[in-house]
């Protein structure tokens, strides 16, 4: 079968949470600020959170049991996608027949490790079985076949995904839809109605179009422009646009931030998603130092929107890249060379994301991981208060909200309204938790915790909030023995 990317016109590049360093700061009980759903990884996913940012890549989980790649894994990235296992080929191989082990398998590794998940993906005419591409379904059967499985499997994981890539690779390189057997039977509206039921099923996961080939401003990339500006328009649920960004070696697109901020004035997160930059191979050490540069360039432009909520690379290690299998002759285009080294483009990264431009050791182990069960080793600081002082005319209410619970975790929801006839232009909400929960990843606010008291501020976005308007942050935290409301949570404006 013809690769989707394989079909581009061009050939050209055919593939977070508001976030605590737990790592470091992890000792002193502090959870440090991120934006997106970041967490305690060391390495990349640190230093990106340290940005309000985080750092991820596609997991595969047949090569979890290799420790190579699992330390790698787990010591760099605070985020993973799963490569294939939440396609719709492995997650409902037959009609109503649903299969979650291999997406199981590495939600519960990305739990484990502090990583949050974007899910991916629910509707894609690839990796589709053939009982939907064949199936002859009319629209109102395959209707309602997309609605059951994006109800079953985002359902599946609801609560436990940061984000879903709801729609993937929707459109051609033109701008025209593409011409999948979703569009040929049931038209345009498809893509409203698989974003509609992905709410449905998992009201707190950020819902995203994603695709190629978008990375600059062009006829595709404008077409998807204009649908995100009418669903914003309509009403229709979606939060984020993901830029694949499978790149040639020395064709970033040079408008790649201006049009992340395009998406990001319609009101939608952004985010790099199957980040890859291919090289004819063998790579030399020209090519190697071309690639770094085009790395640092695209996370550098993701930094410089502050919507753009994160990068995810497409694969852990050279070695096991999709890219040499579709485009003959080409590969290398990772941050591990194929025995797990960091390559020059590894230093890109982190010299962008403010670190050093030191390698990491082959074997080093993550420098810390979440451990669920640690307990804080500072005090409680129940008179702590917030450093900004709330202003004479702006006032504001917070409600807490659990929205799901499992095992020793849960997830919640506060909502930051403005009760005053004043703009408040930033917000800090406090609460004490009465068991000892202790949060993991916090999004949407810049969370700091001290034994059991909590402190959230809100983010550069989302500080401002009108008269009658709300905002809200959520966040995952660990739990042990009971799990109760905090008794009064207290917001102040500033
Ligand atoms: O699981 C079977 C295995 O049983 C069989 O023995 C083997 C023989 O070839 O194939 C295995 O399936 C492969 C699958 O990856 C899992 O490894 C498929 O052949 C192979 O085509 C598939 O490739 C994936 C590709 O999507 C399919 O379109 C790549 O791993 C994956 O990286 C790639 O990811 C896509 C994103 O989802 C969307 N954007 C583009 C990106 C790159 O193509």
């Amino acid at each position: 079968m013809t690769h989707p990317m394989m079909e581009s016109a061009s050939r050209t590049p055919a593939k977070t949470l508001a976030g605590l360093a737990a790592t470091a700061l992890a000792a002193a009980a502090v959870v440090a600020a991120v934006t997106g759903p970041a967490s305690a990884a060391s390495g990349l996913g640190q230093l990106a959170a340290a940005q309000g940012r985080y750092f991820g890549t596609a997991l595969a989980n047949n090569h979890l049991g290799e420790s190579a790649y699992a330390t790698v894994a787990d010591r760099e990235f605070n985020s993973v996608t799963p490569e294939n296992e939440m396609k719709w080929d492995a997650t409902e191989p037959s009609r109503g027949s649903f299969n979650y082990t291999g997406g199981d398998a590495i939600v519960s590794h990305a739990q484990g490790h502090g990583q949050s998940v974007r899910g991916h993906t629910l509707v894609w005419h690839s990796q589709l079985p053939s009982w939907v591409s064949n199936g002859g379904f009319n629209a109102a059967t395959l209707t309602s076949v997309m609605q059951n499985h994006i109800s079953n499997v985002a359902g599946h994981y609801k609560g436990k995904l940061y984000a879903w890539d709801v729609v993937n690779e929707a459109f051609n390189d033109d701008g025209t839809r593409r011409q999948s057997v979703f569009q040929t039977t049931i038209g345009d509206s498809y893509i409203a109605t698989a974003f509609q039921a992905a709410r449905a099923a998992d009201p707190t996961a950020k819902l995203y179009y994603n695709d190629y080939n978008i990375e600059g401003i062009n006829s595709k990339s404008t077409a998807v422009y204009n649908m995100v500006k009418a669903f914003k328009q309509q009403g229709v649920p979606i939060d984020g646009v993901g830029l694949q960004t499978h790149l040639i070696l020395g064709q970033v697109p040079s408008d790649l931030q201006a049009n992340l901020q395009r998406f990001a004035d319609l009101g939608v997160d952004v985010a790099l998603t199957e980040v890859d930059v291919r090289m004819q191979t063998p790579a030399d050490s020209g090519k190697l130092a071309t690639q770094s540069a085009n790395y640092a360039a695209l996370t550098k432009a993701c930094l410089n929107v502050t919507r753009c909520v994160g990068i995810t690379v497409w694969g852990v290690t050279d070695k096991y890249s999709w890219v040499p299998d579709v485009f003959s002759g080409y590969g290398a285009p990772l941050l591990f060379d194929d025995s797990f080294n960091a390559k020059p483009a590894y230093t890109g990264v982190s010299g962008a994301l403010g670190g050093g431009t030191s390698s990491p050791s082959p074997s080093a182990s993550p420098t810390s991981s979440p451990s669920p069960s640690a307990s804080p080793t500072s005090s409680p600081s129940p008179s702590a208060s917030p450093t900004s002082s709330p202003s004479p005319g702006r006032s504001c209410s917070a409600t807490y909200q659990k929205v799901n619970e499992w095992n020793n975790g849960f997830q919640a929801e506060v909502t930051v309204a403005n009760t005053g006839s004043s703009s408040v232009g930033g917000w800090t909400v406090t609460w004490a938790f009465p068991n000892g929960q202790k949060i993991t990843q916090l999004w949407n606010g810049t969370p700091s915790q001290s034994g059991a008291n909590v402190t959230v501020r809100n983010v550069s976005y989302n500080g401002t909030v009108a008269p009658n308007g709300s905002t809200t942050f959520g966040f995952t935290a660990d739990w042990s023995g009971s799990n109760g409301t905090p008794s009064s949570v207290t917001c102040a404006a500033s």
